[in-house]
């Protein structure tokens, strides 16, 4: 028996560059673990893939999970076995978030059959799975800090920032990734933003670092889901140093000075029917625990 953890994620800078002939969005991003996880527990089993859901409702445990998916595609291509496998997860990260929660899970699974099994998988034959699972897979089998270009799959690793103190706020309903991106409503640049930020990453303070952050995905979810501009506005009324929607939402993320500070913004958020997380960036990805 093997049980990792698996974090979610944040996207500091999002640019949508363009739109590609296969439907999806050609993006520069940005992606940034954060210290909020779900735990993934994997037994073998003599055949097939079996998975148990703790923590979530509504999150279905069947072929139409990412999980299953992964674990279906790393034991037909990489272990080329009949074995089978027991998966529980451990749900902590919210559903249609844009914290990646589903994304992290599948890298999560294809990490964790390949230790439970012990076979020698290539990274690359690693990454060419995570890709075909989804656009933000890649980033979770090391998690840490790192540049995301294509569909988000391609994935440059980054030298960690000074450790920032981060607030995550979701409203209770969720928000489609496809529905934010075809709205009509993203903004496209050309790449220079994270160049900027880049600028500042490794070597900024918190306020520098929070003073370039953008994504494009922002006023299609601002349009879709309008109280969200309000409650950036309040965090940025209650003293975070910066406030941007994660990925296409609808968690917004705040930046905050130190701990304290983070503490006392979560605060002013309690009891409103929003789910409230004060955490760190870190600079890890899947590991065993
Ligand atoms: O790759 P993934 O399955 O996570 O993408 C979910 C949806 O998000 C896609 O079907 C597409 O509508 C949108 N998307 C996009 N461009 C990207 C990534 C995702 O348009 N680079």
């Amino acid at each position: 028996m093997l049980t990792v953890q698996t974090p979610a994620k944040i996207n500091p800078v999002l640019e949508v560059l363009g739109k590609r002939p296969d439907g999806y969005h050609e993006l520069a991003l940005v992606f940034q673990a954060v210290g909020f996880y779900d735990q993934l527990t994997f037994e073998k089993k003599a055949a097939g893939v079996g998975l148990r859901v703790e923590g979530q409702a509504g999150l279905a445990a069947d072929d139409s999970n990412l999980i299953v998916k992964a674990a279906k595609l790393f034991l037909r291509e990489a272990l080329k076995s009949a074995d089978g496998v027991q998966i529980t997860l451990h749900k902590k990260i919210p559903l249609a978030a844009g914290l990646g929660g589903g994304s992290s899970d599948a890298a999560a699974t294809l990490r964790g059959l390949r230790w439970l099994f012990e076979v020698p998988v290539s990274e690359e034959k690693m990454h060419q799975m995570a890709a075909q699972l989804g656009s933000d897979v890649n980033f979770f089998l090391n998690g840490g800090t790192a540049l995301g270009t294509g569909r988000g799959e391609i994935i440059t690793p980054w030298k960690a920032s000074v450790p920032l103190w981060v607030i995550l706020v979701k409203p209770s309903e969720g928000l489609s990734t496809p529905a934010v991106y075809q709205s009509g409503k993203a903004l496209m640049t050309t790449g220079d933003k994270v160049l900027e930020f880049q600028k500042v990453w490794s070597e900024g303070s918190p306020a520098s670092i929070a003073s370039r952050l953008f994504n494009g995905l922002e006023p299609a979810a601002f349009y879709l889901r309008p109280e969200l501009e309000f409650i950036k506005k309040r965090l940025m009324t209650e003293g975070a140093l910066g406030v941007l929607l994660s990925g296409s939402g609808p968690t917004l993320f705040a930046l905050a000075a130190h701990e304290m500070e983070a503490k006392k913004i979560a605060s002013e958020f309690e009891g409103e029917g929003l789910e409230v997380v004060v955490t760190q960036t870190v600079s890890t990805g899947v590991q065993k625990v």
